[in-house]
């Protein structure tokens, strides 16, 4: 059993391409054709019948995910929920750890905002976003007619749809639990009679071709680089030959954390940031180095967030000396013209890469400070601040001012140091 991905390189991973221009602006998304497929009643989709990781991905990950269809008779109504708090009954410490992650929002006032107004006129955008989103067929309150067009799902679950990212997005197909191998590593079927049939095991579920659906687009734009490109990254890493996956940082001990850029002591576990001294500086100047010690893609991944790295100079009374002070921003910096998306910059440090912020100190400075800011959802906070110049409804102007707010209050400081300058 391995986690790797390590070996060939997949070529069909994540070829999820988002429709509209709405998608470009929200969620940087990807070009324009959709390949969102249409939900059949069957095959049900098999791990132990997949031959190889690709035919996997195409089965497993074919989405929306179809729908489940009745559940056997004989189990029990609780057995047969699809809803995540009845999988917490049994399965208390995922659905505790679930509901923490950004997993169970994915539903989001920002989403939901941009999707209220398409519900009616254009599903097949609300489709494009619920790929990643909320994959599930019952998530969906439509379904493609094959006359075209939509028509009302007998099978739409309000309450799933709003649960995003549900428990049975990543482990049911066709009413059949799938799960990752045991503990000790094995995959021999259930006992007998054990609650919903048992689980299929595949040690797919440890792989991390099993997230690049989400979490890698197929297009090598803008600039060679996908805008999602963090698969790439992190198979381009000493990360992929080491046996390291995105489960083994992001689900310790199998945990569903799935911690991020918006958790701080994550984004401290993943960088090492240290004064520079002696032989380090030329004479005369201070200077800091962020290092990408510990995270398995580039620092940060996503062209969503922005890291400002900031020296400021302090006299003998500790006060700061006008005008004494420089910042450098870690980002990817992206943007819209014309239809495709352009690159400007990008900052983002690759797997034990480090910057260097430095600055020349006048004999008046006594000490130096220096401070790491992580804005989570610096691209965003344009984006929800755009969507409001825009006219709304009233329901969609409700949920992006929520999401607006969110994106204003997410920054955090995870370095703030004050130092005496050596002479
Ligand atoms: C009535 C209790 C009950 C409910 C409700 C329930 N499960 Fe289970 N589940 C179990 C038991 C017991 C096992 C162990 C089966 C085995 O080892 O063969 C299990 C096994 C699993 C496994 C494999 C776990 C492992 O140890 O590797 C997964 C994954 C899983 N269930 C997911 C779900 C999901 C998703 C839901 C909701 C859609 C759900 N379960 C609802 C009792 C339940
Ligand atoms: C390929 C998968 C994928 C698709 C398709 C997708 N998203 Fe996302 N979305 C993500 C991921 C991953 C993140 C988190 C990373 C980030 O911030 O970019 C995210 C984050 C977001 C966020 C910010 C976080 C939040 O929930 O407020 C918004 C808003 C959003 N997406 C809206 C959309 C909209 C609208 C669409 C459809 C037009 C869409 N997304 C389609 C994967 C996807
Ligand atoms: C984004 C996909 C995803 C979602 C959502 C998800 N899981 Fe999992 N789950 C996994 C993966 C991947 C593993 C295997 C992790 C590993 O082996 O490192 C796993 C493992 C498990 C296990 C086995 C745990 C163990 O200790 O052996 C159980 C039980 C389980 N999940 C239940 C749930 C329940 C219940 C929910 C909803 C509350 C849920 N999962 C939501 C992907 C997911
Ligand atoms: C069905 C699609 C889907 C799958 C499968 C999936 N993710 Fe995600 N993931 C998302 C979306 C969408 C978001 C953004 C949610 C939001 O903020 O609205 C996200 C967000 C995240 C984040 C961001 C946390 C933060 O702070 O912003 C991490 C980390 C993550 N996922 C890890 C994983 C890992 C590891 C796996 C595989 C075990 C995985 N995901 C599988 C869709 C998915
Ligand atoms: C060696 C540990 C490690 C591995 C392996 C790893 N990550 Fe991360 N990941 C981190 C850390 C630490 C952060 C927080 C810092 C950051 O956001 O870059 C993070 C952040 C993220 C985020 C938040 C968004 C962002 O812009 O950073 C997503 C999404 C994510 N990882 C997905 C993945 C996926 C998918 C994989 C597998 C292809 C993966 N990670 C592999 C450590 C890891």
């Amino acid at each position: 059993m391995s986690r790797s991905g390590v070996g060939a390189r997949p070529r069909a991973v994540g070829l999820f391409r988002i429709a509209g221009a709405l998608a470009l602006a929200s969620c940087a998304g990807d070009a324009t054709d959709s390949r969102v497929t249409t939900p059949v009643a069957t095959p049900v989709a098999d791990p132990r019948e997949f031959r190889s990781m690709e035919d996997f991905l195409g089965g497993y990950w074919n989405r929306p995910i179809p729908p489940q269809g009745p559940a056997p008779a004989a189990w029990s109504s609780l057995e047969a929920s699809l809803a995540p708090p009845e999988c917490g009954t049994c399965h208390v410490q995922q659905y505790e750890d679930w509901q923490t992650a950004v997993h169970a929002g994915a539903y989001s006032a920002g989403l939901a905002g941009q999707l209220v107004s398409q519900e009616a006129t254009n599903f097949g955008f609300v489709r494009s976003c619920l790929v990643c989103h909320g994959p599930l067929s019952e998530q969906q309150s439509k379904l493609p007619l094959p006359e075209g067009g939509h028509g009302t799902n007998p099978d739409f679950d309000p309450q799933l749809k709003e649960g995003g990212i549900v428990c049975a997005a990543c482990h049911v197909r066709g009413q059949v639990r799938y799960g990752p191998p045991t503990r000790e590593g094995a995959t021999a079927p259930s006992a007998e009679g054990m609650p919903h049939g048992g689980v299929v095991r595949s040690d797919y579920f440890e792989d991390s071709r099993f997230c690049a659906g989400c979490h890698q687009f197929a297009s090598p734009a803008p600039n060679g680089k996908s805008l999602q490109n963090t698969y790439e990254e992190w198979l381009d890493s000493r990360y992929a030959t080491e046996g390291v996956g995105c489960q083994t940082c992001h689900m310790p001990d199998r945990r569903h954390l799935w911690r991020g850029i918006h958790d701080p002591d994550m984004v401290r576990a993943g960088v090492t940031i240290e004064w520079m001294e002696g032989s380090e500086l030329e004479p005369g100047r201070v200077g800091l180095r962020v290092t990408n010690s510990g995270t398995g893609h580039r620092f940060p991944t996503y062209v969503t967030p922005a890291v400002d790295v900031t020296l400021e100079l302090l006299d003998g009374t500790g006060s700061p000396i006008p005008g004494a002070a420089r910042s450098a921003e870690i980002v990817r910096r992206v943007a819209l013209q014309g239809g495709s998306w352009v690159e400007s910059s990008d900052t983002r440090l690759a797997p034990d890469s480090s910057m260097t912020l430095t600055y020349p100190a006048p004999v008046d400075a006594r000490f130096v400070r220096g401070e790491v800011r992580v804005r989570p959802d610096a691209f965003y906070r344009n984006v929800f601040a755009g969507l409001l110049a825009r006219v709304l409804t009233d329901t969609a102007r409700v949920l992006i001012e929520a999401a607006h707010e969110g994106a204003i209050a997410s920054p955090f400081t995870i370095f703030d140091d004050t130092v005496a300058i050596g002479r």
